[in-house]
């Protein structure tokens, strides 16, 4: 099953990849996470992104496109992948198209989850996530049982650099012009799934997983 997931920032994409990797033993690949690792580690690539990043910005497609042929070409994609944060961009789906047909793969499903920006916003200034293990939580909707401690691994909860509401307005700025193109694109292939995603957790879940048992 190779699906992508589909939405402004803190719609939840990331919430719903790690559920589906639960229960359909398929792997997370989120450009996001990749970045933020690189940057972590501070080499060239990191270095170069964190510009974009931290501005709210997109990082050069020719930078992600690369990251995900390779992570694609891994062994534990074979039996399928879920891309969340990838594509972004009409020129990424394009190029995600190609390499799939080289691969002789293709997309079943995109999932596409939808949040208005007010509550994307308070979603995202609340949100804070492992840096041990990437669990993501809400000090609200989702808190962890103790202050600042991972419920799963015991480590460390962060607030990302660009999670700061002048940023995140901003990448919802940039998701509504570079991103939100790309629903039109899947509708017309016939793979597009529109989600309510203002639901709880539990029912986003729900809703998806309806989808993805008359996939598998
Ligand atoms: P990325 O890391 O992909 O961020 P994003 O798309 O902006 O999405 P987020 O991770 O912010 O949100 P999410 O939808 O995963 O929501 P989450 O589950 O965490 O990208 C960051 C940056 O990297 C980009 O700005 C860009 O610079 C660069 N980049 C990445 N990919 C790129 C690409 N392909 N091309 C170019 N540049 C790229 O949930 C959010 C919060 O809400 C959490 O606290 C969660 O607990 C809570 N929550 C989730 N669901 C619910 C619910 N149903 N009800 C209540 N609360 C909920």
């Amino acid at each position: 099953m190779n699906l992508i997931l589909l939405g402004p920032p803190g719609s939840g994409k990331g919430t719903q990849a790690k559920l589906i990797v639960e229960k359909y033993g398929i792997p997370q690949i989120s450009t996001g996470d990749m970045l933020r690792e690189a940057v972590a580690k501070g080499t060239e690539l990191g270095k170069e992104a964190k510009k974009y990043m931290d501005a709210g910005q997109l990082v050069p497609d020719e930078v992600v496109i690369g990251i995900v042929k390779e992570r694609l070409q891994q062994p534990d994609c074979e039996k399928g992948f879920i891309l969340d944060g990838f594509p972004r961009t009409i020129a990424q789906a394009e190029a995600l198209d190609k390499i799939l047909e080289e691969m002789g793969k293709k997309i079943d499903a995109v999932i596409n989850i939808q949040v208005p920006e007010e509550e994307v916003v308070k979603r995202i200034v609340n949100r804070r996530t492992c840096k041990n293990c990437g669990a993501v939580y809400h000090l609200i909707y989702n808190p962890p049982k103790e202050d600042n401690k991972c419920d799963k691994c015991g480590g460390e909860l962060y607030q990302r650099d660009d999670d700061k509401e002048e940023t995140v307005r901003k990448r919802y700025k940039v998701y509504k012009e570079q991103t939100e193109p790309l629903v039109e694109y899947y509708a017309k292939k016939g793979i597009l799934y529109n989600i309510d995603g203002t639901k709880s957790i539990e029912e986003v879940f729900a809703e998806i997983d309806s989808i993805l048992q008359k996939l598998a």
